[in-house]
């Protein structure tokens, strides 16, 4: 009993020497202004359910540049355009690293190979111009019109069968199924998953939906170094296993394309496709390249995971906000009326005769950006940011949700109000910091040309072909706009909607 006593002695006595240390060494470092945090587990606790919200709570007490500590990992965040443009624009290169989270480094090498993850600027800057210049430039993107389109129109008859049999639809669900196929036919030019089945709950919709949860999961060991080698919460393992699934479905579709160039042929040439998976193929191998079989499945892997919640999730919140205000979605809807007419669907190339609808995707992507807090990035030189120094390998997150609802910028920035952005000119491109959902600078999503096309042509073919209806009465303001942190935002509970038809099909 008296050296338990001793003990809570010297716990007391050493406690506020530590607090009393940090306070020193924050005023030392230079550090940007923030909270001081607990001893080991630093402001992790302050966190709660939804970062965004609490973090941009802390950056009204302490700034728009915060130092804080999370665990063992020191912390800037970003909570303003000014500080925003500082960071991703003027020391842009600086500050293009990427922290590796846990759940990443997994046992495929994934991190060496990835374009998400990569920590090697050169493998990573490769990889990224592949991307670019294969899969999102303006002449690949029209070449694969017709298969989004035929994409859509699956759904748009899927929701039609449901109607028939007064069955709901989710629509979150069935859209990331659309999503799913829309980028697997981008890739290689086949579907994954079979919208026509009940649930579209196929393997390879569970699989990739259980990485994003994996990824989503809080994980001791990004904040507790110590831990790396333990997996304490098993979430590292639970990724593996949905890994080595994916990569396995990758690997047949590889294997039947190889086998499709023939025996005489080169790769890339006589087989099928002419796709985005048929260049990796011819690059696996060339000396000049860093492209292999696991680069490829590393690649297809991040382009499914990163291009799927987020399109989806920017639809379902689309359409939750249009569904709580009547007005504007009588308004999307009779623009989509008035320039397309009710005997033909809606077409890529319809998309630019639609100011309003554009306007609600970018009023959605403002108080809804999927990604809240960017990917997190992590500083690759020591840097001086507006008189402060941040440095080397600080991790920092830029907060374009609370940036988004900056009141020195935005009028009622809490109202969804799309007629803000008719006759503007802000954009996504990268260049107006108030409004950055896709990032900025040299880690900007790559994916944003291809992102466009399918968020406006789904949301536009929904509103275009049918009438909407809240299930059991619901009336629209008790449409709840609560979200789930996670990798994405998500809306916590899934929009439910019947949808009667307006066009023949
Ligand atoms: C509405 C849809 C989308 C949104 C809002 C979005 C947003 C973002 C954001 C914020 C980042 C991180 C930027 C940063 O860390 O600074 C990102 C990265 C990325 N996105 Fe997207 N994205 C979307 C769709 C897509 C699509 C469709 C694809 C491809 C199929 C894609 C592929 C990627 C990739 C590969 C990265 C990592 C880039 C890198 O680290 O260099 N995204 N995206």
């Amino acid at each position: 009993m008296g050296d338990f006593s001793n003990l809570i002695m010297w716990f007391c006595l050493l406690l506020p020497c530590v607090y009393l240390f940090r306070i020193i060494s924050r005023k030392t470092s230079n550090l940007p202004p923030g909270p001081v945090g607990f001893p080991v587990v630093g402001s992790l606790f302050q966190l709660g359910d939804m970062p965004n919200e609490s973090l941009a709570r802390l950056s009204e007490l302490y700034g728009p540049l915060m130092a804080l500590r999370l665990g063992f990992r020191t912390t800037v965040v970003v909570s303003s355009p000014e500080m925003a443009r500082e960071v991703l624009h003027t020391h842009d290169h600086a500050f293009a690293g990427r922290i590796l989270m846990d759940v990443a480094n997994n046992q495929f090498d994934y991190p060496k190979y990835s374009l998400v993850f990569n920590q090697n600027e050169a493998k990573w800057r490769e990889l990224r111009r592949i991307c670019i210049s294969e899969l999102f430039t303006p002449k690949r993107l029209d070449a694969l019109r017709a298969v989004r389109e035929q994409k859509v129109r699956a759904l748009l008859q899927h929701i039609r069968t449901a109607f028939a049999a007064r069955r709901p639809v989710d629509i979150g669900d069935r859209v990331f199924a659309t999503v799913l196929n829309t980028v697997s036919n981008t890739l290689f030019s086949q579907d994954v998953v079979d919208l026509g089945s009940e649930s579209a709950a196929g393997e390879f919709k569970s699989i990739v939906w259980g990485m994003l949860e994996a990824g989503a999961k809080p994980n001791l060991a990004d904040f507790f170094p110590a831990l790396r080698p333990f997996d304490p919460q098993g979430i590292r393992r639970q990724n593996d296993v949905l890994v080595k699934r994916l990569y396995a479905v990758f690997d047949e579709v590889i294997e039947r394309r190889l086998e499709s160039f023939g025996a005489t042929e080169g790769r890339g040439s006589g087989g099928e496709g002419d796709d985005f998976l048929n260049v990796l193929l011819e690059l696996d191998g060339k000396a000049e390249s860093e492209v292999n079989r696991l680069a490829i499945n590393a690649v297809l892997g991040d382009l499914f995971v990163a291009g799927s919640d987020t399109s989806t999730n920017t639809i379902e919140w689309a359409m939750t906000e249009l569904l709580r205000h009547p007005d504007k979605m009588a308004k999307a809807q009779s623009e989509l009326r008035e320039t397309i007419g009710a005997d033909r669907f809606v077409t890529e190339s319809d998309i630019s005769q639609l100011p309003y609808l554009e306007a609600v995707v970018k009023e959605t992507l403002r108080l809804h950006p999927p990604t809240p807090l960017l990917l997190p990035h992590r500083a690759e030189a020591t840097t001086e940011v507006a008189g402060f120094t941040i440095p080397k390998h600080t991790q920092v997150l830029v907060n374009v949700w609370a940036i988004g609802r900056d009141p020195a910028y935005w009028e009622n920035p809490s109202s969804f109000l799309p007629e803000r952005f008719v006759q503007s000119d802000i954009n996504f491109k990268g260049m107006n910091f108030q409004f950055i959902p896709f990032g900025a600078g040299r880690r900007m999503c790559p994916g944003m040309p291809l992102a466009v096309r399918i968020v406006h042509l789904v949301l536009a073919s929904l509103l275009h072909s049918f009438s909407w209806e809240l299930l059991d009465g619901m009336a629209p303001q008790q449409l709840g706009v609560e979200a789930k942190f996670g990798l994405t935002l998500r809306k916590a509970v899934p929009l439910r909607v019947l949808g009667s038809p307006l066009i023949e099909m």
